[in-house]
């Protein structure tokens, strides 16, 4: 492969080249004595301060502050890649380009999985045009759409059918296929050998933030399973960080007021080709604090989209978390929701950019959805209620390193509690509590009848009972530590505990009922009441099981674990009584029990306050 270009080269070639001459053939510059002055290409102005200093080599705009020599315009005006620009300097200069001699260094194998990604991409683009079955391939992204510019935007090629493919095309050899396998790009065979990771497929490269492919999804023509493949994670590659679209994103724009994260490939190529190109999605995977901190540093807005089906609203509750991370002073985040059974490609495809726009433009602060949320099932006229609202959300308003923002925020959480703000921000909460029990503060079934977050992967169905569990016995825990926290707890908690299903649950309950009998027993004297008992063992290694904090956090988590154990016991009541009701069974009573409590669950005002 082809070496380094020498320094030396590149400073003589800088020395050689009018940077008024590559400038002026992109801007019009007029002259200003020995300099030439111009409208800054990269902020937008009326008065020109952009300078061009040919005796010098350099720009520099002093609205802006940019400055560089021509390489650097080329690299980032008209966004070429380093080896391009120097290329077309030196074409310029009518040179050739030297380059080093001597083999790949050992520091270069980065640089060398970049090349060889490079070579695939350019492969995969030809097969799109040129390989004898690429009809199929064109028919379905037609089918799709799809316009020869977009694709061309893209960079989306075809991976012909076959396990032998890219290794010859790209001329054989051990070395090479090291590399190929290095870069995901082929698969290695138990028996030796490697094979074609890619077969069939259309192809879309994903790039870095420099427009470098790092790897690829590859997407069936039709309905075969998986829909999507994509590389394995590489020395260059890292699925967590990277973001599809980012770069043609930054093509297209330079300054985007905001940017859109969604879900699919296909949606950032659908809403870019409707004329939305400020769209980015994370590869398949949940999006992550690392890529909002990337998408902030392209727009101080983030509008994150959603499927308004259930498994959307979940996954927006969880990036909504996540995005609090993020939440710098100066930035914005808001949610979107789609209609039901609509992605992002197939509702801008139908009703245009401009509808979808206009969607944009409506889309939910993340604030307000946040304490929407918080406050389902809620009745914030309830004393009750208001304060556990006030110990869902502080843990959350904890995670925001923005303090103004975070004031914000409070501000809000303080008129909706009708608390002292003084009194919310007044006893810093350790953020660590919420996801340390698998579904967060979420109010334990805001969807009630949905299947719950784990039921989308079914391997983790069982979670659910556990987290339960792990609640109920670190509430435990917490009690053993501070018996007087029993005091503040509310005869309807109380009720609600003792209908949890989990045996800790029960024995919180209990524990809790005997505290408020006897105020002020010691953890010590509880502990001697369940002696000979199968429980004492259980509560020993509770109440010496080490906390993480002490003071009013441990108060505050406490109150939390037991406005979601509470919300559990009210559930599993009601499905009790329903099924009662149901199967004719009923008490008593039941009905109009069953009736108050899903009027409380709906935050319906009940009568009962
Ligand atoms: P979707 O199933 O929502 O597909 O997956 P889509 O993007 O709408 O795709 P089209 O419109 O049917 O072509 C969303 C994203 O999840 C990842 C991909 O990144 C995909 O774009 N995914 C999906 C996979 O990685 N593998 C799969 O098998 C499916
Ligand atoms: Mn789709």
């Amino acid at each position: 492969m082809a070496g380094r270009i020498p320094q030396e080269f590149i400073n003589d070639l800088l020395d050689r080249i009018d940077v008024s001459e590559v400038i002026g053939a992109r801007l019009e510059l007029k002259r200003a004595g020995k300099e030439f002055k111009g409208l800054c290409p990269f902020h937008g102005e009326k008065t020109p301060s952009f300078h061009v200093v040919p005796e010098k080599g350099f720009y520099h705009c002093f609205g802006c502050g940019v400055h560089g020599t021509a390489l650097t315009f080329l690299l980032e005006h008209d966004r070429l890649e380093f080896v391009q620009a120097v290329e077309t300097l030196a074409s310029m200069a009518g040179v050739e380009v030297p380059r080093e001699a001597g083999v790949v260094r050992k520091n270069d194998r980065r640089s060398a999985l970049f090349a060889v990604l490079e070579r695939a991409d350019r492969w995969f683009q030809l097969q799109l045009r040129q390989h004898p079955e690429r009809a199929r391939a064109v028919e379905y992204l037609k089918g799709r759409g799809l316009t020869g510019a977009t694709a061309k935007h893209f960079g989306i090629g075809y991976a012909p059918p076959g396990y032998e493919n890219l290794l010859k095309a790209l001329g054989g050899g051990q070395a090479l296929e090291q590399q190929l396998i290095e870069a995901g790009l082929l698969a290695s065979r138990e028996s030796g050998g490697s094979y074609d990771r890619f077969r069939d497929r259309i192809t879309f490269p994903i790039r870095d933030g420099r427009g470098r492919t790092i790897g690829f999804g590859g997407r069936v023509l039709g309905d075969g399973q998986p829909k999507y493949l994509n590389s394995p994670e590489t020395p260059v590659f890292h699925k967590g960080r990277e973001l599809y679209g980012l770069w043609e994103c930054r093509q297209a724009l330079r300054d985007p007021e905001r940017v859109l994260l969604v879900e699919g490939y296909m949606d950032v190529v659908g809403l870019s080709q409707a004329g939305v190109p400020e769209a980015c999605a994370a590869l398949g995977t949940a999006a992550t604090a690392d890529h909002l901190e990337k998408l902030f540093r392209l727009a101080p807005e983030v509008v994150l989209c959603f499927d308004g089906d259930a498994a959307g609203r979940r996954a927006a509750w969880k990036a909504a978390q996540l995005a609090l991370d993020a939440l710098n002073d100066g930035v914005s985040v808001r949610v979107l929701f789609l209609p039901d059974g609509e992605d992002p490609d197939s509702l801008v495809a139908k009703e245009g950019a401009e509808a979808f726009r206009a969607r944009v433009a409506q889309a939910e602060a993340l604030s307000s959805y946040l304490f929407r949320t918080l406050g389902e099932g809620l009745d914030l006229a309830l004393l009750d209620d208001r304060s556990r609202l006030a110990h869902r959300a502080r843990p959350l308003l904890e995670r925001i390193p923005g303090q103004l923002v975070k004031t914000l925020m409070y501000q809000r959480l303080a008129e909706l509690t009708a608390l002292p703000q003084g009194a919310l921000e007044a006893a810093p909460e350790q953020a660590a509590p919420v996801d340390a029990y698998g579904d967060g503060p979420f109010p334990a079934d805001p969807h009630d009848g949905e299947p719950p977050l784990e039921a989308r992967r079914p391997q983790a169905a069982p979670a659910r009972g556990r987290v339960r569990r792990e609640r109920a016995e670190r509430a435990l825990a917490l009690l053993l530590k501070r018996p007087d926290l029993a005091d503040a707890v509310p005869e309807t908690a109380l009720l609600a505990l003792s209908e949890h299903r989990s045996e800790a649950g029960q024995l919180l309950a209990e524990l809790l009922t005997i505290l408020q009998q006897s105020p002020g027993l010691s953890a010590s004297a509880l502990l001697g009441r369940y002696v000979g008992t199968d429980a004492h063992e259980r509560l020993l290694s509770l109440a010496s099981a080490p906390l993480p904090f002490e003071g009013s956090a441990l108060s505050t988590e406490f109150g939390e674990l037991l406005g979601h154990l509470q919300v559990e016991g009210e559930t599993e009541k009601r499905r009790a009584l329903l099924e009662r009701i149901r199967t004719g069974q009923a008490q008593d009573g039941d009905l109009e029990v069953f009736l108050a409590l899903k009027r409380a669950a709906a935050g319906v005002d009940s009568q009962s306050s």
